[in-house]
């Protein structure tokens, strides 16, 4: 999951709010190493994964096996305190119910259960899902449409089509139910279009259910606006109906032609804010951090869904690769052996990252393994090797939800080290800004991508290493909770908060990667036809798109008008 939720710290436009305050900018110094396009780059060879996959060995067996008893454990502590509400308050056997109390913990998590093999889990969760009423908000609190989309519409599809698919076998009997899913996902769709009613058709993120009315923001961000067009375009193509994906590509079209130029200060590389009545860019401060990140992830896997449609969206995100290895690629000053992505404040250039940007280096190897660019895998394997680093330099081997760094070429004056971290910094090449962890993906699933990408059981051995990490540090109560400081004891801090995305994305990856022969893995083969899914931002697999699957593909000039 990337970009915003509302209440935890997982959540960027909080996290960012709070991070990045502070006078602590300084310009861009032309840093001399910049990387030129023709530069080879250190690192392990990719393509070399075998197409044909390996039988799990005894050893993947058996961690897979204990990454499936993890998930139970979330799921039964979710199941008995808190379902039919929304998420676990695992500490003291509570619940939140903060995302419309449709049942998120249990629709977010079934393709995952499915996956793993878990016929009752999907036996329960198949019965129930039919009784969501998606047209109505118990809770009658904010929604959230990305959120939403990501969580409930992606989770939807991505069980329809297990369950039409390779997975029919754990829905025998079930066919009114499986049938459902597709219905339950249009029947959000058709809730949430309101928020799509805007003078321009960028959507209003924040919507009221029950009396069909918005929080009347006047702008949106990025990331919420543009993570929306994988599972609007997939409803569309399933039920031969244009009317969704055009809902979602409308209001993209001003992120892919971006106004005015300020709100691009670097080739591809856009602005946070876009304003709903005009369309236009507030300003330029971006990156590759919640608030943007799934834009830009979304525009790689639009073309892996259909080249044919969305060939516009992989030349932005060429663009924005591209700018990013020229301006923001980053090195901290006391071990330029790492390699970060920066933030751009303008054309300003900031080290400051978060956990939630750590799925870049899995989204630049999926990238160059699509265009058949090892440029693109390399640099991802960098990044990759970079959000390592944050796990491996803590206590508790987890990452910190925002770290810093003084980057090489910035003059000596810049450095803001906080002084209880200046040995920390020199041995680590990063600073802790915000201590927590949220039991978030986006660490594993560049490592998972990596695997997939080159074969090397380094990147399985680096999600084991997560993994354990998991099982020591955020175990409480009846489940597993964010917790607030990496470099904490075990038991310091406590959230009390299991989200759905545990489920959904975090042990999903970790258990793909001990699980060779998964229908849904990423193809470690180049070129965008080998993929035979996508996954959604939360980790829903999409199956891409076939002309023959049924959907019908509209006119290219209504989708790049
Ligand atoms: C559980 O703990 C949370 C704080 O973590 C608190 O807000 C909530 O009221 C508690 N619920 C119960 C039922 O004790
Ligand atoms: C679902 O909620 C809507 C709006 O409150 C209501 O009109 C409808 O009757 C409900 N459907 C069911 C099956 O309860
Ligand atoms: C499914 O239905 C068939 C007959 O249609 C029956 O033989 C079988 O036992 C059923 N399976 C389950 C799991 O209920
Ligand atoms: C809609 O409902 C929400 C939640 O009850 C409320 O805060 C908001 O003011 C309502 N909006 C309108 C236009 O009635
Ligand atoms: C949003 O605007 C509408 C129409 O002007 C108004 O009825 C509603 O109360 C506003 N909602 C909020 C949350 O301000
Ligand atoms: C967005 O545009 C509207 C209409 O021009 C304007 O009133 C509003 O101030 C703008 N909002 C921001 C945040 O720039
Ligand atoms: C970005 O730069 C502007 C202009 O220097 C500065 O006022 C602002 O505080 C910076 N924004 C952030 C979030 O750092
Ligand atoms: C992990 O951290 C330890 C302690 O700082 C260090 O010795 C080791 O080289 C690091 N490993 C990697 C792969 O960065
Ligand atoms: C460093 O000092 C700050 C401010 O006093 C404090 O909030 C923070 O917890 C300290 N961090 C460490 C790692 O000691």
């Amino acid at each position: 999951m990337r970009s915003t939720t509302l209440f935890t710290l997982a959540a960027s436009s909080v996290s960012f709010a709070v991070g990045i305050s502070g006078p602590e900018f300084h310009q861009l110094i032309p840093r001399e190493a910049q990387l030129k396009a023709d530069d080879p780059l250190p690192g392990p060879r990719r393509g070399s994964f075998d197409p044909v996959p390996p039988e799990q060995t005894e050893e993947e067996k058996s961690r897979a096996g204990e990454i499936k008893d993890m998930f139970k454990t979330a799921w039964d502590g979710y199941f008995k305190y808190a379902f039919p509400r929304d998420e676990l308050r695992p500490a003291n056997n509570s619940f939140l119910n903060e995302y419309n109390g449709w049942a998120l913990t249990l629709v977010d998590a079934l393709d995952t259960a499915a996956l793993m093999g878990f016929d009752d889990l999907v036996s329960t969760s198949l019965d129930y899902i039919p009784s969501i009423n998606y047209s109505r908000d118990s809770t009658d609190k904010v929604c959230s449409l990305f959120e939403t989309n990501i969580r409930h519409l992606g989770g939807l599809l991505a069980a329809h089509e297990l369950f039409t698919g390779p997975l029919a076998n754990l829905a025998t009997n079930k066919s009114e139910q499986v049938a459902a899913l597709l219905t339950q996902a249009q029947a959000v769709a058709d809730t949430l279009k309101f928020g799509f009613d805007t003078p321009t058709g960028i959507p209003q993120n924040n919507l009221y259910i029950n009396n069909r009315s918005t929080d009347n923001s006047t702008d949106n961000n990025i990331a919420q606006v543009g993570t929306l067009v994988l599972e609007w375009t997939r409803l569309s193509d399933k039920l031969g109906k244009d009317e969704y994906g055009k809902l979602a590509q409308k209001g993209e079209q001003y992120i892919l032609k971006p106004q005015p130029s300020s709100g691009e200060p670097y080739p591809g590389l856009v602005g946070i804010e876009i304003n709903i009545t005009t369309g236009r860019f507030t300003r330029g401060l971006g990156g590759w951090v919640g608030g943007v990140d799934s834009f830009y992830e979304y525009l790689m896997k639009m073309w892996i869904y259909d080249q044919d449609r969305f060939s516009f969206y992989k030349d932005r995100w060429v663009t924005a690769v591209e700018s990013s290895i020229k301006y923001l690629e980053s090195h901290p000053s006391s071990r330029p052996d790492l390699t970060f992505l920066a933030l751009h404040n303008e054309t300003r250039i900031v080290g400051y990252s978060q956990h939630l940007a750590c799925f870049d280096g899995g989204n630049w190897i999926l990238g160059g393994l699509a265009l058949k660019e090892p440029r693109y895998v390399d640099f991802g394997l960098q990044l990759v090797d970079g959000c390592a680093a944050i796990y491996n330099e803590t206590e508790t081997g987890l990452g910190p939800n925002i770290f810093r760094w003084d980057p090489v070429g910035t003059p000596p004056e810049a450095t803001k080290v906080p002084a209880n971290q200046t040995s920390f910094y020199r041995r680590a090449g990063f600073w802790i800004a915000q201590p927590g962890y949220g039991l978030g993906p986006e660490v594993v699933e560049s490592f998972y991508h990596a695997w997939r990408a080159t074969g090397d059981k380094k990147y399985q051995e680096l999600i084991w290493g997560a993994f354990q990490s998991i099982r020591e540090f955020t175990k409480v109560g009846s489940g597993y909770s964010t917790i607030e400081d990496v470099n904490g004891k075990v038991g310091s801090g406590y959230g009390n908060y299991q989200p759905s995305f545990f489920l959904a994305e975090t042990l999903k990856y970790m258990w793909l990667a001990f699980t060779p022969q998964s229908p849904v893995h990423v193809s470690g083969v180049e070129g965008p036809e080998s993929q035979q899914w996508v996954f959604n931002t939360e980790a829903h697999p999409v199956k891409v798109f076939k002309p023959r699957d049924g959907g019908r593909r509209p006119k290219r000039d209504v989708l790049e008008g």
